[in-house]
């Protein structure tokens, strides 16, 4: 049974996608059996990092109905053998409480599920992770995402998954600037250490639909921080 790690956060633009496709890709290249599940709806973007916006025909939502069989919704990465991707819904958003066997049915496959979960959800009550699992609560370090942040490492607190809060795209610049709080004052706002920093990478930013680069490239100091936090999560 693999392990499920939820990737979440309050506020939008936090590198929630980001983070989620490369926790993937790091664990398949580890040689792990990796399946990334997009739950983000119409508002999805792994399909995109990705490069497989033209192959998505059928969702968890199909299987969980019973109209397609889960093999038809699972999408081997070109990038790597052992990624697949999955989307929870390509049309609306997912209802996740309705499709938690599906949800379990998928993990039971792989060696880790990530889940990229849309701003603002932490589908607590979906029962998709379970003792052993991992919820990433992502922040960068602003007033309004350390806030909604907050509000939901509260909300998943008695949750039998461990629960990390990652600070995501710091920079000294902004700090400097008095745009952003040093990673240690976030923390102490959070009242969390953070499983992991992780610095604003220019090299980070992905390419999507303007190039046939759609991923960023490996190499650069937000790239290694997710290189370590994997190893971290996934050993
Ligand atoms: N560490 C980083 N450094 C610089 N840019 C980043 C970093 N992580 C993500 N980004 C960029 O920030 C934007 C939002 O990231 P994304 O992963 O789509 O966030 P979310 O899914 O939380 O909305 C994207 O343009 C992405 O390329
Ligand atoms: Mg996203």
């Amino acid at each position: 049974m693999g392990r499920t790690i939820a990737v979440c956060s309050g506020s939008g633009g936090v590198g929630r996608t980001t983070l989620s496709v490369a926790l993937a890709l790091g664990a398949a290249r580890a040689g792990k059996r990796a399946i990334l599940l997009d739950a983000c709806g119409p508002s999805r973007a792994c399909d995109l990092l990705l490069g497989l916006q033209n192959a998505l025909a059928l969702d968890l939502t199909d299987v969980a109905l019973g109209e397609a069989d889960m093999e038809h919704a699972l999408l081997p990465a070109p990038q790597q053998k052992g990624l697949f991707l999955c989307c929870a819904s390509l049309t609306e958003r997912p209802r996740l409480r309705e499709m938690t066997g599906a949800v379990l049915a998928l993990r039971a496959l792989c060696d880790a599920l990530v889940i990229d979960l849309p701003a603002g959800e932490p589908a607590l009550d979906a029962g998709l992770l379970g003792e052993g699992d991992a919820r990433l609560v992502l922040a960068r370090p602003d007033d309004a995402s350390l806030r909604a942040a907050e509000q939901m490492l509260r909300q998943a607190q008695g949750e039998r998954a461990e629960c990390y809060a990652v600070l995501t795209r710091c920079s000294r610049e902004q700090v400097k600037h008095g745009r952003q709080y040093a990673p240690e004052t976030a923390e102490a706002a959070l009242d969390a250490a953070a499983l992991a920093v992780i610095p604003e990478d220019g090299a980070m930013a992905a390419d999507v639909g303007k190039s046939k680069r759609r991923i960023w490239t490996p190499g650069g100091a937000a790239s290694a921080a997710i290189e370590k936090l994997t190893r971290a999560l996934l050993p």
